[in-house]
């Protein structure tokens, strides 16, 4: 909407500044604060050019013909300052948005392009991480902003399901009471570098007293991992095991003995329980995968990428391995293969890359992983390049910073990590307990109790910046009032509550009266901007500003809300009016459906 608005000026500033249409448009600015105008253009790079003062151009330009849906305009230390005809102003924003509906805020940059988004992306046999949280939630957000920008989206969870690391759990598994006997052995070393032998051993027991025999459960799988690793340190034989049996894994269509099968059925299990495990957590936060594509996947395509470095004349031997020299860019060498044969994460994230780039013909290639991982990235994308693919600048890993917790708040089931799935729980019980004591007749309470805990957990990830660390509070989190997910599902309610009160039709926004008061205003100005903030979003990664935005819409709609009765007196005003609360609850619920939070109608 503010687009229409920039062309039209532009045109008419065109001629007399000599600049293009584009360039002008490039150069607008809105003003922070309201009372200077809607829009404005500085002057200061004309000054050179027209060799006058940014301030006499300013007060020059402010002589031409404004076009029909502008007020006025009024010079301001070396900025021209713009105001738009209300009327027009406002017919303009409702008018789209009533007509626009659901798709308000959609465009179609990426019309023919696609998008391959890695996102989540946890370690088979490992809890999901807070790391894993954002993942998941800001790559969810960005694809659902991509796809608003008209993209083709495949969203593929790049599962970590390859590595020594299933050789060692396929031990563990195969061997329990080998691994407990040892464990018991080295009890006293264990327990004294504070490992809480008890803990885990009891989750193991857990699980195998539910069945006969000894059934893969995440919990028991995950304390398997924790125990085997504990007592390797103690007994190193453990790592010959685990890599011996990887071999076998490795090797299984060569080789297909009884252990070898056994093995690759214990891993597809492993698998299996993990993924059961993170569709649980996926179910509440509604995330939707286009693929789950492992790292395993990838490993019949390992040679060739080996291959393809060879003839590139990339690879050099380091002390027995295959690694690719990145001195001249200020980086350690990438390490494509290890001594004894073994690949490894980079080899398959460059196998992954090229397979991406073929089988989707993606057009840019987003890796939403934590900035620890910068470094991995770096190495990646440079090697693609000195490969000579020139997609490797398409390549952009979208980068995130940690959560800070506050000591001793957290206790969770599995020891002393903070899981995704404890923040998640302990959000919805205390939505839960609001509800009862609040509301306690509200239809569907539990449904919305997952609604608004789970939408405070996202949006409070998704408002910050995300290459920022976050100092996670729960206190501000759930706080209804403040800076919150729950506080903007309020406000759509709000709109919900008075659109349902208001028994006629909604009116069409064309004939509304012009709205005049200094609030309206200020709602009018904002849900005008929606669809600059969403392009914003796209072009930084960042739906940070789709959430900022949608506090602020919900602060203004609310002192709005305060100020003046919507449903009283004056039959036009209140029609226009009604229009307006329509509005900003479409904006709403769009704005929250890219954050991938509900926007319920009532709670
Ligand atoms: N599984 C990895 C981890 O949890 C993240 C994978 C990210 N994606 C990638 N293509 N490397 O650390």
């Amino acid at each position: 909407m503010l687009t229409k608005m920039k062309s039209d000026l532009a045109l008419a500033l065109s001629s007399p500044t000599n600049l293009s249409t584009e360039k002008i448009i490039e150069l607008f600015e809105v003003p922070s604060d309201p009372k200077h105008g809607d829009l404005a253009f500085p002057c200061f790079g004309l000054a050179k050019t027209l060799r006058k003062a940014p301030q006499q151009i300013a007060g020059e330009l402010a002589q031409i013909p404004l076009p029909a849906s502008f007020k006025s305009a009024a010079p301001l230390g070396g900025y021209l300052n713009f105001f738009f005809d209300e009327k027009t102003w406002q017919h303009l924003v409702l008018g789209e948005i009533q007509s626009k509906k659901d798709s308000v805020g959609n465009f179609k940059e990426g019309q023919g392009k696609t998008v391959v988004i890695d996102y989540s992306s946890p370690n088979v046999a490992k809890p999901m991480s807070i790391g894993h949280l954002r993942s998941t939630v800001i790559g969810q957000s960005l694809a659902n902003i991509f796809r608003a920008a008209s993209y083709n989206v495949v969203g593929i969870n790049y599962i970590g399901d390859w590595g020594v690391q299933f050789g060692k759990l396929a031990w563990a598994h195969q061997n329990l009471p080998e691994l407990l006997r040892l464990a018991s052995k080295n009890e006293g070393n264990i327990v004294q570098r504070g490992f809480d032998s008890k803990f885990w051993k009891k989750l193991i027991k857990d699980a195998q007293d539910t069945k006969s025999g000894v059934p893969v459960t995440f919990d028991y799988l995950f304390a398997i991992y924790v125990l085997f690793h504990a007592v390797a340190e103690y007994e190193p034989s453990l790592d010959d095991y685990g890599r011996e049996y990887f071999l076998k894994l490795e090797q299984r269509s060569a080789h297909r003995d009884q252990l070898t099968q056994d093995i690759e059925k214990s891993w597809e299990e492993f698998i299996k329980v993990s993924l059961t495990e993170y569709k649980k957590v996926y179910a509440l936060l509604k995330t939707k995968h286009d693929l789950v594509r492992g790292e395993s996947f990838y490993e019949d395509h390992l040679k060739d990428v080996v291959i393809a470095l060879q003839k590139c004349k990339l690879l050099v031997t380091s002390e027995g391995a295959q690694v690719v020299d990145l001195s001249s860019y200020d980086m350690p060498p990438c390490l494509i293969q290890k001594k004894d044969g073994a690949t490894l994460y980079a080899t398959r994230d460059l196998a992954a890359a090229l397979n991406r780039k073929t089988e989707f013909k993606a057009d840019k290639l987003l890796y939403v992983v934590g900035a620890e991982q910068t470094l991995h990235f770096r190495q990646v994308f440079k090697v693609l390049e000195l490969m000579k693919y020139d997609w490797a600048s398409e390549c952009q890993h979208v980068s995130f910073g940690l959560y800070r917790f506050k000591e001793g708040k957290m206790s969770t089931r599995r020891g002393n990590v903070v899981l995704l799935e404890d923040v998640l729980d302990r959000a919805v019980e205390f939505v839960r307990e609001i509800i009862k004591e609040k509301n306690p007749d509200l239809e569907n309470a539990e449904v919305i109790a997952q609604s608004v805990g789970t939408g405070a957990v996202v949006f409070n990830d998704l408002m910050n910046d995300r290459q920022k660390n976050i100092d996670f509070d729960w206190d501000k989190l759930l706080d209804f009032n403040g800076d919150t997910g729950p506080y903007v599902q309020y406000s759509h309610v709000r709109c919900c509550s008075i659109l349902s009160k208001w028994k006629k039709n909604i009116p069409s926004s064309s004939t509304t009266k012009v709205l005049v008061e200094p609030q309206e205003k200020n709602v009018l100005r904002l849900l005008g901007r929606f669809d600059d903030v969403v392009k914003i979003a796209l072009s930084q990664l960042k739906p940070s500003w789709v959430a900022q935005y949608l506090l602020e819409l919900s602060k203004a709609f609310n002192s709005f809300y305060y100020e003046h009765r919507i449903l009283e007196g004056d039959m036009d005003l209140q029609e226009a009016r009604v229009v307006l609360a329509e509005s900003v609850r479409t904006v709403i619920a769009k704005g929250l459906s890219l954050l991938n939070v509900d926007a319920p109608s009532a709670m």
